[in-house]
């Protein structure tokens, strides 16, 4: 198979676990280019689920080599524990996982650091996961990150701790708060971690480059999703990562023409957590009902997530932005119960009718949903694995949807099994995938 980056088209938690699961299928490597532990990628085998916090969902299979590139933030604590976990379910977790010594590290500072900030915003907040992701990132721009490589140069480690503990205590006194880091311990843990994860760390661009050149096939799982990005979603309600396909690139270390296609996943509605616009929410029973059919509770925090109508104005733009090939459509199943369906096509605000994602959020706050009706199917899909069998309705949304985003849709998703997957045939991921 080419190599392919996946994105999330929306909000983030559009199944992109169960699409990159299928696909590692047709790979021998997985290398993840952006966030931390604030994603939860479920992925379901044999029955049995699985949350994929930071190692690449390619762990699940064996002989693929994961690859933690150096756009993501690591919080070795939590490293640990999935690695333990995955372990003590039977997961082999050895040489086939390498980490990248650029990669910066989430120290626990970081999360007190988080929580006053959120604190402090009151009304304002974000909404963030609280895992420290945001003041990893701040560090890594600010250059008083501490990076994987440091942990392998344990006599740096104290000086490079002495800054972050300095301005640790300043932003403390600042919000008037005593700190609570022991930062003594945690050198002495980053030590331990050095030595236990030394040989796994590594020069990841090198490896990637070399076996990209060698002909291996490479698959770039994307975690959040393109209206989270730094840069083009929603600010300020977004992660501090680049998650649309631009991350790739700088998050892995290898060129944009290493990358052969761009697969978006997409939601057959949307979904977000956290605070910010979300112009199709539906409020009321109707979404809580689909709240509680899709399970939309948060795969880490158990939030629950806000339930909107498919966004067309959302996942369009995320076509554009991202060079979708190709978009996965997953969930379609938890529609199956509805009388009728809703696409939003476009936006109303200030009298004017807008199809283009605004740039100004508070705008954004203020757009009006324009929707598009369609009937409901009334039949189940779940587990459906041939597009001639979905009911008809269901075809004709699917393929509506399709018009409006302005991009094939070359995979249905019909359950959370692996096997639940309709592939089109006529598409180009599923040539990619034969
Ligand atoms: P942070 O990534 O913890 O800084 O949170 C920033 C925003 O991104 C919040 O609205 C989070 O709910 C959201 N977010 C971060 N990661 C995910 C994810 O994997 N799925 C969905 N939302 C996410």
């Amino acid at each position: 198979m080419p190599n392919i980056a996946v994105v999330g088209a929306q909000w983030g938690d559009e199944g992109k676990g169960k699409v990159v699961d299928l696909l590692t299928e047709k790979v021998q490597v997985v290398a993840r280019y952006n966030g931390g532990h604030n994603a939860g990628h479920t992925v379901i085998v044999d029955g049995e689920r699985f949350v994929l916090r930071l190692i690449p969902c390619g762990i699940l299979h064996t002989g693929i080599l994961c690859v933690i590139g150096n756009g993501m933030v690591i919080d070795l604590w939590e490293l640990e524990r999935e690695v333990e976990e995955l372990r003590s379910r039977g997961v082999a977790v050895e040489e086939n996982l390498v980490l990248s010594e650029r990669a910066h590290l989430i120290l626990p500072y970081h999360g007190h650091l988080e929580r006053m900030a959120e604190d402090a915003r009151g009304q304002q907040k974000i909404g963030t996961t609280l895992r420290g992701i945001g003041p990893a990132y701040e560090d890594k721009a600010a250059r008083r990150g501490l990076r994987l490589v440091d942990l392998l140069r344990p006599e740096r480690l104290v000086a490079r701790l002495a800054e972050a503990r300095g301005h640790y205590e300043r932003l403390c006194r600042g919000y008037g708060v005593k700190p609570e880091v022991d930062f003594q311990a945690l050198r002495d843990d980053l030590v331990g971690f050095g030595a236990r994860l030394g040989p796994r760390v590594g020069d990841t661009a090198q490896v990637l480059q070399r076996h990209i050149a060698n002909g291996y096939s490479v698959l770039f799982e994307g975690a959040q999703a393109t209206m989270l990005d730094l840069d083009h979603g929603s600010f300020p309600f977004v992660t501090s990562s680049s998650a649309t396909v631009g991350g790739v690139v700088t998050g892995l270390g290898i060129p944009p023409s290493a990358i052969d296609g761009v697969l978006g996943i997409a939601k057959a509605y949307t979904t977000r957590v956290g605070a910010g616009p979300l112009p199709s929410e539906i409020g009321g029973a109707l979404e809580d009902g689909i709240r509680e059919r899709g399970g939309e509770y948060g795969a880490n925090t158990g939030r629950p997530r806000r339930c909107g109508w498919f966004d067309g104005v959302v996942t369009r733009y995320a076509a554009r932005l991202n060079g979708f090939d190709s978009i996965a459509i997953t969930k379609l199943d938890v529609l199956d119960q509805l009388d009728e369906v809703k696409i939003c096509t476009g936006y109303r605000a200030d009298g004017q009718v807008i199809e283009e994602m605004p740039s100004d959020t508070e705008l954004f706050g203020r757009c009006e949903p324009v929707y598009e009706t369609m009937p409901g199917w009334k039949a189940p899909t779940v587990g459906i694995r041939d597009y001639k069998a979905l009911p008809e309705a269901a075809r004709r949304y699917v393929e509506r949807l399709s018009e409006v985003v302005g991009c094939e849709i070359g995979i249905v998703s019909t359950g959370p099994d692996r096997l639940d997957t309709v592939f089109r045939g006529s598409s180009r991921i599923a040539a990619w995938f034969a």
